[in-house]
């Protein structure tokens, strides 16, 4: 069965991810981009749980239904097709966000949300992590209109720092991308990363 490739890319809020994810999609043009959360009812429904007080277990199962849904219909038939899939937030973002929100009411927290995905989840083959101090992340964000719960200076910090122990766990996956350079020059940098992986 020919076997498509998956990327990911993952940062904290503010890293501008999104908007080098749209570059990428002027530059791989036989890629199919994709998002988590999704556009769908789910997706959706995930997008409220960031604006409310729910409880963060909740919270978590919401993201994983929406990530279930994303793979059955969306990741996997791509992939079985051969095709590179390239998604703006995945997996890694529920081990580094909920890692954190559920951090006082799990042992390892970043692991255990892992095990819950274990067996149904399909593993990214490369993930690219942007990284950005969280203090100009934050101010990035005020850009964007009012802050949700998960942009805060504090929260980030917990949160890049469960990335980057994530990535430490697994080199091999994780590509480090310094998001604080100019937008091009990042651009230019995602892309040869991402060139240089698909020659292999
Ligand atoms: P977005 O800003 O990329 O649309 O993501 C929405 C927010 O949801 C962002 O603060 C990151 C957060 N998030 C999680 O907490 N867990 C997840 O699994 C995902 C996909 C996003």
């Amino acid at each position: 069965m020919p076997k498509g490739r998956l990327i990911t890319l993952e940062g904290i809020d503010g890293t501008g991810k999104s908007s080098i994810a749209k570059m990428l999609e002027e530059r791989f043009r036989d890629a199919v981009f994709t998002r988590e959360p999704t556009g769908n009812w789910i997706g959706k429904a995930v997008k409220r749980s960031i604006e409310s007080d729910i409880d963060p277990f909740a919270e978590l199962f919401l993201f994983m239904a929406d990530h279930a849904e994303h793979i059955s219909k969306l990741i996997r038939p791509a992939l079985r097709e051969g095709k590179t899939v390239i998604s703006d937030r995945y997996s890694d973002s529920r081990y580094a966000y909920q890692g954190a929100t559920l951090s006082d009411l799990v042992d390892d927290a970043i692991e255990w949300v892992k095990s819950v995905h274990k067996g149904w989840t399909i593993v990214p083959d490369l993930t690219i992590l942007f990284t950005v101090d969280p203090t100009i992340a934050v101010s990035r964000c005020g850009i964007r209109g009012d802050h949700t719960k998960f942009e805060k200076i504090e929260f980030l910090k917990i949160v890049q720092g469960n990335y980057l122990e994530l990535a430490k766990r697994e080199p091999q996956r994780f590509v480090i991308i310094d998001a604080a350079q100019a937008p091009g020059s990042i651009g230019d940098r995602v892309e040869a990363v991402i060139s240089e992986f698909l020659k292999k």
